[in-house]
């Protein structure tokens, strides 16, 4: 059930991944994703070097014995990310899939990566970039629209646009549909406009396995889908995350004009730790996509994922009906 061209290019059961978030894509939360038949993904941004990737890695392993991938960041970074190092640990280890995402090509790493057959799945924000990415060799392309939980790109356009256009123009790879799916409708809807497969990222923080701070997931359940504002556009670096206290200053000087370095004090990596991992809410950004509105318990991973499963097949047998 839900067979499609990603769960057979992935071997997993159902064709849900768990979107790389950083600090929250740990072993714990990606092992349980992926024994829950979707694919589990653990970030390497977060790791200062390919051993500590490596130990990740291995952790994620003694949990679950289903495939499961590692998010391999082409952001632009302040400090730069091993990422030559993390592509040599999932070579050796045999991971099963890498997401890359960024504006950046993968091409530098496909050829490695493909060789050890690893499967390369390439996520943009727009069309343009994931067909760059498939022509550069990804097995697959993943596109995350306007409501979507962390970068968001600059133009504004939401999955359901995205991904029709995409598979218009996107013909030679499977095409995976990310940015406001939180439930079975969302995965039907997703499936209807001729995506393989779906990316979840900000449900799957509001789970039991999820490392994200009780504060955080408390907040997450108060918290409606017209609570998230779009930041850091001035650097072009833009991304979702849930108003607060850190949010509405980074605003306020973006829109007087600050500079680079005076953003940077406020978007820097740890004060995200702090909010996502310490629950110290207002300490800087906090990620988060517009699913957060139909966010309204803690299931555990299964619980989730098999509600999506049987939701799903519920609303197909509707359908079929509607459409017979
Ligand atoms: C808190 C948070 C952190 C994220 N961090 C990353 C990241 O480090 N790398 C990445 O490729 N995507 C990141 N994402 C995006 C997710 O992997 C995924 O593409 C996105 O959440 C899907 O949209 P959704 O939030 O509407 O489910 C992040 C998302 C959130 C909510």
């Amino acid at each position: 059930m839900f067979k499609t061209k990603i769960t057979e290019l992935l071997e997993i059961k159902y064709p849900i991944i768990q979107g790389g978030m950083l600090w929250i894509s740990q072993a714990q939360l990606a092992a349980a994703v992926s024994n829950a038949g979707g694919l589990g993904i653990v970030t390497s941004a977060q790791f200062k070097s390919g051993e500590e990737l490596r130990k990740e890695i291995l952790k994620t392993k003694s949990l679950t014995d289903q495939p499961f991938g590692v998010n391999l960041s082409l952001f632009p970074a302040v400090q730069a990310i091993p990422n030559e190092e993390f592509v040599e640990v999932i070579v050796q280890e045999k991971v099963k899939a890498v997401e890359t995402s960024g504006v950046k090509s993968p091409a530098e790493y496909i050829p490695k990566l493909n060789a050890a057959g690893v499967k390369v799945i390439h996520k943009t924000a727009t069309v343009r970039h994931a067909q760059k990415g498939a022509e550069a060799g990804a097995d697959a392309v993943t596109i995350v629209g306007y409501e979507n939980g962390g970068a968001v790109g600059m133009e504004d356009v939401t999955t359901m646009v995205l991904i029709p256009k995409a598979l218009d123009t996107i013909k030679n790879v499977p095409v995976i549909a990310g940015g406001g799916i939180a439930d079975a409708r969302g995965f039907v809807a997703a499936l209807a406009l001729g995506a393989e497969g779906v990316v979840i990222g900000t449900r799957f923080m509001a789970t039991q396995e999820s490392p994200v701070h009780p504060k955080f997931k408390e907040w997450m359940l108060r918290a409606q889908e017209n609570e998230t504002v779009l930041v850091e556009r001035s650097i072009r670096n833009t991304h979702r995350a849930l108003k607060n206290k850190a949010a509405e200053e980074l605003l306020a000087m973006e829109a007087r004009g600050a500079t680079f370095e005076e953003i940077l004090l406020l978007i820097k990596g740890e004060n995200y730790r702090r909010v996502m991992m310490d629950g110290d809410l207002d300490a800087g950004m906090a990620y988060c996509g517009q699913t957060v509105g139909l966010t309204n318990n803690i299931p555990t991973v299964k619980e989730f994922m098999e509600e999506i499963i049987t939701g799903a097949q519920v609303i197909c047998k509707r359908l079929a009906q509607l459409g017979s």
